[in-house]
């Protein structure tokens, strides 16, 4: 399977295109925004396209075109204004799952957050990212793409442990190693029971990555 991975220079992102190379069923392409970031993925065997979701879905689709599934883990940051929040996080992930039914690409994959989906846990400070998270989840799961929705907690740097947690509702708190949030969607895509699915995950729990 040819995956787009949107994000793909952030941290989950680079994580991601390492584990899909190194999988036998995967050939990772990783969407850039500048062409400076090429020499790291090709040093790394790894494909590149360059795009930006504040592009048109017309140019956007043109990019998605020729994929077997796309993965969605991109976003703003925290350091930019909830204006680009609104216009990476929302409108570029829905311009994306357009893009994608355009370019014929039924398979999606999301990268949420945890309590996107429950308004009464967003936390004060970052409503508008959580607004933006919820809403374009919403949209996903309108689309008729073949989504999988995943809604880690808080990310760290850790080294991934393989094991997590990952079940339709995990306490509102926790974290999870990026390392893992990527092992996960390798292993999502690799597992036709998880169309159709949102949940939440987390570090921790019996749940081994390879028992998904
Ligand atoms: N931080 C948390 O605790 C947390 C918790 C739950 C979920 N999440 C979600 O997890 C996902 C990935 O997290 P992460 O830490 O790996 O993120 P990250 O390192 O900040 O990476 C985000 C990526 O998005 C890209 N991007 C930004 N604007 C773009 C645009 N206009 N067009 C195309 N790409 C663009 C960035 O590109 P450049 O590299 O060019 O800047 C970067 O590669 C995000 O969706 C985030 O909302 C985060």
């Amino acid at each position: 399977m040819k995956i787009l991975v949107i994000g793909a220079n952030g941290k989950i992102g680079t994580h991601l295109c390492k584990k899909l190379r190194d999988h036998e069923a995967f050939i990772p392409v990783a969407m850039i925004r500048k062409e400076e970031q090429k020499e790291k993925f090709s040093g790394d065997g790894i494909e590149t396209v360059t795009g930006d979701l504040e592009d048109s879905v017309k140019n956007l689709s043109g990019l998605c075109t020729g994929f077997d599934a796309i993965v969605f883990t991109a976003g703003s940051g925290g350091k930019t204004g909830a204006d680009k929040t609104l216009l990476i996080d929302l409108d570029g992930a829905v311009k994306s799952m357009e893009a994608a039914k355009t370019a014929g690409v039924q398979r999606y994959v999301m990268v949420s957050a945890l309590q996107a989906h429950n308004r009464e846990n967003w936390n004060t400070s970052i409503k508008h990212y959580y607004a933006a998270k919820h809403y374009a989840d919403k949209e996903l799961m309108r689309s008729g793409l073949d989504y999988t929705i995943l809604r880690p907690g808080r990310l760290t740097d850790e080294p991934g442990t393989g094991k997590v947690s990952l079940s339709k509702n995990l306490p509102e708190r926790g974290s999870i190693p990026r390392e893992d949030v990527a092992s996960v969607i390798v292993e999502v895509l690799s597992n036709k029971n998880t169309i159709g699915k949102d949940l939440d995950l987390l570090s921790g729990g019996g749940l081994k990555i390879s028992d998904l």
